[in-house]
C-alpha cells in the first residue's frame, strides 16, 4: 500500500496589495523560483514522524563566552512553526480524506522561513498534495488551496488566502477576497520582471502586524478606509501596467503603495533602507512586500542595475535574494527508489 512521493512549492511575493487584501481590495502575488520540498512515506501505523533537513533559517547566533565556551543558537521558534504546520496539515487531509495512517515526512527548504516569503503555505500544499498521494489519493488543486488555507487559519489564527493560492497555481495571481470568500485570475499575459528582493530580520508576526493596522484604522476610521481603498486603486493600475510590461509605471507604483504601507505603520527603518538603496541605485521602483515589521523588500529594476543594487544590500547587511518571478506552482512525482 501507498508509495514514496515527492512534492515542492514556491514561495512567494507579495507585489501589491498587501494589507488592504484583509479589507476586501484586491492583491498582486508571484510565485518565486525558490522552493519547498516534501518528501512522504507512507506508514502502516498512525505514527506522524518529520524531519526537517535544511528550513534555511536565518540568525544563526554564534557566541564565543568569557570562558571560551562556543554556543550556538537558531531560531528554533521558526523551525517549530513550520513543524506544527505540517502536522495540522496532515491532520486536515486525514479527516478529508478518512485516512487511518500516518506517513515519514522530510522537508526542506531553498528560502529562510518565517521571512514573509509564503513558506507556511508552501510547507502547507506540499505536505497536502504529498501526504495525499502517498496514500493513494489524487486531491485537485482547488481542494489543496482550500486545505492550505485552512492549515494557516488554524496555526496563525489570521490569513487571507493569497498565499495558499500562489503555492498552489504558481505565476501572477490577482486576488479578492471578501473576509469569507475568494476569487482570483491567473495573470498569463505578465512579461519578464525582473526582480531584486532584500532580506532583513523580521521582528514580529504577520498576525501582529495585521492587528496593528486594525487598530489603526478603528482609530481613525474613515481615514483608514480612505488609506485602503487608495491601496486597492494602486493594485487596479498596477495589473494594467504589468500586463502591457510598462517597468517605470510598475516602479512608481510601488514607490505609491510602500508610502501608504509606511503610513499605515508596517514599515521599519530596515525595511525603508532597503527600499531607498534600491531606488538610489536605480530601481524604478520598491516596496517592503508582505506583512512588514522587518521581512522582505522588492524593488522592480532594468537588468543591468541589478549587480549594483545587489552589492548595495550587502553593504546595508540586508541578504539579497536573487530569483526570477512567475515560475509553476505545485509539483508532485513519484520517488524513484
Ligand atoms: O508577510 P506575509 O507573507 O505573511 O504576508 C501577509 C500579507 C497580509 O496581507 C498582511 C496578511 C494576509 O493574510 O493577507
Amino acid at each position: 500500500m501507498g508509495m514514496e512521493i515527492v512534492a515542492s512549492a514556491p514561495g512567494k511575493v507579495t507585489l501589491f496589495g498587501e494589507h488592504a487584501v484583509v479589507y476586501g481590495e484586491p492583491a498582486i502575488v508571484a510565485s518565486i523560483d525558490k522552493r519547498v520540498y516534501v518528501k512522504c512515506k507512507p506508514r502502516k501505523d498512525n505514527i506522524i514522524t518529520i524531519s526537517a533537513l535544511n528550513l534555511n533559517v536565518p540568525g544563526i547566533i554564534l557566541t564565543i563566552d568569557k570562558d571560551g565556551e562556543i554556543k550556538l543558537e537558531t531560531d528554533y521558534g521558526k523551525v517549530l512553526s513550520a513543524v506544527s504546520y505540517i502536522k495540522e496539515a496532515i491532520k486536515l487531509t486525514q479527516e478529508f480524506l478518512d485516512i487511518k495512517y500516518g506517513a515519514e515526512i522530510t522537508i526542506s527548504s531553498e528560502m529562510p522561513v518565517g521571512a514573509g516569503l509564503g513558506t507556511s503555505a508552501a510547507v502547507a500544499v506540499t505536505t497536502i498534495a504529498a501526504f495525499a498521494k502517498s496514500h493513494g489519493y489524487d486531491l485537485n488543486l482547488k481542494d489543496i488551496a482550500r486545505l492550505s488555507w485552512q492549515t494557516e487559519l488554524k496555526v496563525q489564527g489570521i490569513a487571507s488566502p493569497m498565499d495558499s493560492t500562489i503555492a498552489t497555481y504558481g505565476g501572477f495571481i490577482y486576488l479578492r477576497y471578501d473576509g469569507k470568500d475568494f476569487e482570483f485570475e491567473n495573470m498569463k499575459g505578465v512579461g519578464e520582471l525582473p526582480l531584486v528582493i532584500g532580506y532583513t530580520r523580521r521582528l514580529y508576526k504577520t498576525g501582529e502586524m495585521v492587528a496593528k493596522v486594525r487598530r489603526l484604522i478603528n482609530r481613525y476610521n474613515q481615514l483608514g478606509g480612505d488609506l485602503v481603498k487608495l491601496i486597492g486603486r494602486v493594485v487596479e493600475l498596477a495589473k494594467k501596467a504589468l500586463l502591457t510590461n510598462d517597468l517605470k509605471t510598475v516602479g512608481e507604483l510601488m514607490n505609491i503603495n510602500h508610502g501608504l504601507l509606511d503610513t499605515l505603520g508596517v514599515s521599519t527603518k530596515e525595511l525603508n533602507d532597503i527600499v531607498y538603496i534600491m531606488r538610489g541605485f536605480g530601481a524604478y521602483g520598491s516596496k517592503l512586500s508582505g506583512a512588514g515589521g522587518g521581512g522582505v523588500a522588492i524593488g522592480v529594476a532594468p537588468k543591468r542595475r541589478m549587480r549594483e543594487i545587489i552589492a548595495a544590500l550587502k553593504l546595508i547587511e540586508a541578504t539579497p535574494i536573487e530569483t526570477s518571478i512567475g515560475g509553476k506552482g505545485l509539483k508532485i512525482g513519484k520517488l524513484k527508489t
